[in-house]
């Protein structure tokens, strides 16, 4: 009998993993092969142990562990066999037929949208030039971080520790709130904010709160990819309203908005400042149509003269505009950490949505987080970057124009992480972005961000990631392929 585990089971007392593990697994791979049939009755478990040499108690974990899990079943009077009841199952579920086809996936309608917006890749890469979108990795107070989370590890209350609550930390809030009023002059009551795993987490959030299917929402042309992904996973209808020298223009016949889409401080990937007048023509279209707004405020700190313009949310009397930012810009986008700021009635709602969506942020960093506003970490970090980030903005806008003046022309935007090089119309960017790449360098093609009429090509290029050394270097390596 002891026949049946011959060329079956082979043990390797030197392998890292014990025994019974090896044992168990042997044995359920050949019953998942079909070389233990159903029907084949195992040997007992103390000439088992005898044949291979282990102890008893050994075989006897990995047979109860098989039987646990249905693979061999006891049956009176003939002991331990390979369950036959569900051997057929298992083999119809493991073994496809040879001439099967590879199953195939259909994707939701919802999620084929979603996934069709091409935004880098997904398995993730390391930053660099000229990735838009990332800050310096190395000015991060890691030091410091790691205090606070050290601290926070240890001063988690148990509710935090538990599923608490669900909006957020109400440490991070309040901080949160206070900062918001300070720095952009947001009118956020703590209960107002709900924390989120990123910025992408609360527009994703918002545009399943708000919108049905068919709904129609204006957003930015150009624009952010990662908003339309957002809104169009809802089922919405897009339009794509074009961005003139001063933002989103709502002057246009356009088919009446439910939520309107903004990146007022600074337009993506234009960088273009709204200023007052298109701010008030805005709210007052938004209000005309009775339609929501969603400001996007995700690297407006960033502002290199002066002091950053005020959020639109605080200018909003009517509760229409709900404030969406990130701590991925200004710290880092691991750490994986965004909010809404929104009119109280839809605090709770939104909550519960979190609760049943479970896009919740983890709450010993959001008490780090919380910690390192409280310390005024966030505001010393955030006044060395914007002197790093202007400093690397001149030095990528005079290598550009040392290199490619009679083919690149730069508007400078006044703040943020990335600028565009704009290049003639009739030149084909992709293709340049393209030949970028083979060089390992990275930029987007701002063609691949419009969707509208509007003919623009250029080059969307971050530099506030990058050393000068590394801007200077790789934009001589450009030579020859956008001028070309
Ligand atoms: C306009 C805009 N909004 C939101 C985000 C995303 O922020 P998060 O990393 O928090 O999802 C980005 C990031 O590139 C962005 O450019």
């Amino acid at each position: 009998m002891l026949d049946a585990l011959s060329g079956i089971v082979d043990l390797d007392r030197a392998a890292a993993a014990s025994l019974y593990r090896q044992l168990y697994e042997q044995m359920r791979a050949a019953i998942l092969s079909g070389q233990l049939p159903a029907g084949t009755r195992v040997p007992a478990s103390r000439s088992m142990a005898a044949q291979l040499g282990v102890a008893r108690n050994t075989v006897l974990a990995a047979l109860e562990q098989l039987v646990a899990e249905g693979f061999l079943e006891t049956r009176q009077g003939a002991g331990t066999v390979v369950s036959g009841q569900l051997h057929g199952d298992i083999m119809r579920a493991v073994r496809p037929e040879p001439e099967q086809e590879p199953q195939e996936y259909r994707l939701s309608k919802a999620a084929s949208h979603i996934a069709a917006v091409g935004r880098g890749t997904v398995g993730g890469e390391n930053p660099r030039a000229f990735m838009p979108g990332i800050p310096d990795l190395r000015s991060f107070p890691r030091e410091i971080w790691a205090r606070l989370l050290r601290r926070a590890s240890r001063e988690m209350d148990a509710e935090a520790a538990a599923y608490g609550d669900t909006s957020g930390l109400p440490q991070l809030r309040v901080a949160l709130s206070a900062h918001l009023r300070e720095v952009r002059g947001v009118q956020a009551e703590p209960e107002q904010i709900v924390v989120t795993s990123s910025a992408q987490g609360a527009l994703d959030l918002l545009a399943r709160a708000l919108l049905d299917p068919d709904d129609t929402v204006w957003v930015e042309d150009p624009g952010y990819l990662g908003a339309r992904a957002a809104f169009s996973g809802v089922g919405a209808s897009l339009i794509p309203v074009p961005v003139d020298q001063d933002g989103l223009n709502p002057r246009g016949d356009y088919p009446r908005p439910r939520l309107i889409y903004v990146t007022p401080s600074h337009q993506y990937p234009t960088g273009i400042l709204m200023p007052l007048a298109r701010r008030l023509e805005l709210l007052e279209c938004a209000a005309r149509h009775g339609a929501y707004v969603i400001e996007d405020d995700y690297d407006s700190e960033f502002q290199f003269q002066g002091r950053p313009v005020a959020a639109l949310q605080g200018m909003d009397r009517s509760g229409r505009v709900l404030y969406v930012g990130t701590f991925s810009k200004i710290l880092q986008p691991g750490i994986r950490v965004g909010y809404a700021v929104v009119p109280l009635p839809l605090a709770e709602p939104l909550a519960r949505m979190q609760r049943n969506t479970g896009h919740i942020a983890s709450a010993v960093v959001q008490l780090a987080l919380a910690k390192f506003i409280e310390e005024g970490h966030l505001r010393a970090h955030v006044r060395r970057m914007c002197a790093l980030y202007e400093e690397r903005q001149d030095t990528l806008v005079s290598a550009l124009d040392k290199n490619f003046s009679n083919f690149v022309s730069v508007n400078r935007p006044a703040g943020g992480m990335q600028l565009i090089a704009e290049l003639p119309p009739e030149v084909d960017d992709v293709e340049i972005v393209m030949e970028l790449g083979r060089k390992d360098i990275v930029a987007r093609a701002v063609s691949q961000l419009t969707f509208g009429p509007q003919e623009r090509r250029g080059l969307l290029m971050g530099y506030a990631g990058y050393s000068g050394e590394t801007i200077g270097s790789k934009v001589a390596t450009c030579r020859g392929i956008i001028d070309a």
